[in-house]
């Protein structure tokens, strides 16, 4: 396993980034396509999907490193009261390096900075990295024909004092 180490801030993505997005998601492979979408996606789709997600979600954070991005959670408002359902990938090559977990820490930021109250995470249940991330951060999790639904409860940001670090900043890349 590679080591962990500090990544810098997620930063927020709008459509000019999407060159990137698009790079690492048709960078993937079958495997990591099923866990992402739980189907294997087609390239066309993957297009479609980079211009969804950055049209749509509330919020797209990406962690780029070297001036490449190598990780992004989206968050959509799921219609159930400050619930935000959040997607997660990683550049293959870049996993098992805390890259996932620093974007969980920025999702959460932004749920409590937002006014939203919990992030909600569905995988397949074999999905084990998505298992150990979402377990990690202290969701509760059901499963439900064979696939897991995570909630995790996030504490509003307090007024006084909460500037933070991090989602909230946008950078070009
Ligand atoms: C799920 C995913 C985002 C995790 O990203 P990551 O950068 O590897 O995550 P981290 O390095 O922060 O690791 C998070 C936890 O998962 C564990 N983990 C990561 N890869 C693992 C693997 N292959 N097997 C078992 N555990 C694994 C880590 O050990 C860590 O647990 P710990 O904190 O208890 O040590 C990444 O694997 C990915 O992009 N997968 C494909 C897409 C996907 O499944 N998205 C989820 C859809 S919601």
């Amino acid at each position: 396993m590679n080591p962990r180490r500090q990544w810098p801030a997620a930063v927020r993505l709008h459509t000019e980034h999407e060159p990137e997005l698009v790079r690492l998601l048709l960078g993937l492979d079958r495997a990591s396509r099923v866990a992402r979408f739980a189907c294997a996606t087609s390239d066309a789709a993957l297009l479609q999907h980079s211009q969804h997600a950055l049209a749509s979600a509330v919020w797209v954070g990406g962690i780029v490193v070297e001036r490449q991005l190598r990780g992004l959670v989206e968050l959509y408002d799921s219609g159930d009261n400050g619930v935000v359902e959040a997607a997660f990938l990683v550049e293959s090559g870049w996993r098992r390096r805390g890259v996932g977990t620093a974007l969980m820490c920025a999702a959460k930021a932004w749920v409590a900075d937002n006014g939203r109250s919990a992030v909600r995470m569905i995988f397949l249940a074999s999905n084990w990295p998505m298992r150990r991330l979402a377990s990690g951060a202290g969701a509760r999790i059901d499963i439900a024909f064979g696939e897991m639904i995570a909630d995790l409860s996030v504490e509003p940001a307090r007024e006084v004092g909460s500037k933070r670090q991090g989602p909230a900043h946008d950078m070009v890349l």
